[in-house]
């Protein structure tokens, strides 16, 4: 039996458990299974990896994607650069002297870690960029904020901050004008804003000056469409949600897993 699973705290509604549950179900892979670890510190992980040997990799959600570093042996890129995890490959390997002495119980863990959320967001978004979507705004500056900047840095696209603390370069929310919103035609909310059951939450940004050449994207999925969508769609702004994002990184890490 392959068993995967996801860590974090504390996982009542977990997409990732009924996504991979149905998957194996749609997919016939029997010998494979999913379970949530709701870990309330991070410093439990080691033992979970010991007492499920058969673990073969782990998404990692709120609020362990930078405490899990400590515990893994690799990095990607992208996860290194936006210093947060949500995603681990777990490979047993047997060391070369447990070979000759012919003794093979005697494996070595090792958990490298990836960050699938930039993956999912870069592809999500790309079939969506007009030539014009030269500047964006980021609202929000959390772990989900950092894997977007990533990407953004990949894709060669300049980006504010916009934050309530507004530090450093960043901008705050009542410094949003019209100028800086008709100059950033690429808005994306990465704020828990909105997400059911608060449902009328929204980031507080000026609506009126969204247009029909800005794209508005949200990484809240729950509603599909977020008072933030409705308001940006309203002014003429195409719209997306972060559905598509979220079914991108699951399939990465699947990929990542298997590979
Ligand atoms: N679709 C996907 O695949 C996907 C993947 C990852 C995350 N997400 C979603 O993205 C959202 C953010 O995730 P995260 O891990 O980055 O969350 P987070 O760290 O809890 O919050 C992100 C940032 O939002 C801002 N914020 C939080 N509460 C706010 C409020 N009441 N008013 C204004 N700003 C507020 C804060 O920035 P400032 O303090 O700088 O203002 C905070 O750092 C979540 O809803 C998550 O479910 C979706």
């Amino acid at each position: 039996m392959k068993k995967y699973g996801i860590i974090g705290y504390p996982l009542v509604h977990s997409f990732s458990l009924s996504y991979f549950t149905e998957k194996f179900k749609k997919e016939n892979l029997d010998d494979c299974e999913y379970q949530a670890f709701p870990l309330q510190n991070i410093s439990d992980l080691p033992e979970v990896i010991k007492n499920n040997p058969e673990l073969c990799g782990l998404n990692v959600t709120h609020p362990h994607k930078i405490g899990v570093i400590y515990y893994l042996d690799k990095l990607d890129e992208a996860a290194r650069e936006i210093d947060a995890v949500n995603c681990i490959k777990i490979v047993n390997n047997r060391p070369v002297e447990s070979f000759f002495s012919g003794e093979l119980s005697s494996m070595k863990v090792r958990l490298e870690g990836y960050n699938t959320d930039a993956y999912g967001f870069e592809h999500s978004l790309k079939p969506l960029l007009k030539k014009h979507h030269q500047k964006a705004l980021i609202l929000g500056d959390g772990g989900a904020s950092r894997a977007v900047a990533y990407v953004l840095r990949k894709l060669g696209i300049e980006y504010l901050i916009v934050s309530r603390r507004a530090r450093n370069k960043q901008v705050a929310y009542k410094d949003l004008s019209q100028d800086l919103m008709a100059e950033h035609l690429l808005i994306i909310n990465t704020t828990p804003l909105g997400t059911f059951p608060e449902t009328e939450g929204c980031a507080d940004i000026p609506y009126q000056f969204f247009s029909d050449k800005h794209l508005a994207y949200d990484l809240v999925y729950n509603p599909a469409e977020t008072e933030f969508l409705k308001r940006a769609k309203a002014n003429g702004a195409s719209t997306k949600n972060g559905l598509e994002m979220l079914h991108i990184q699951a399939e990465k890490a699947w990929e990542i897993w298997n590979s």
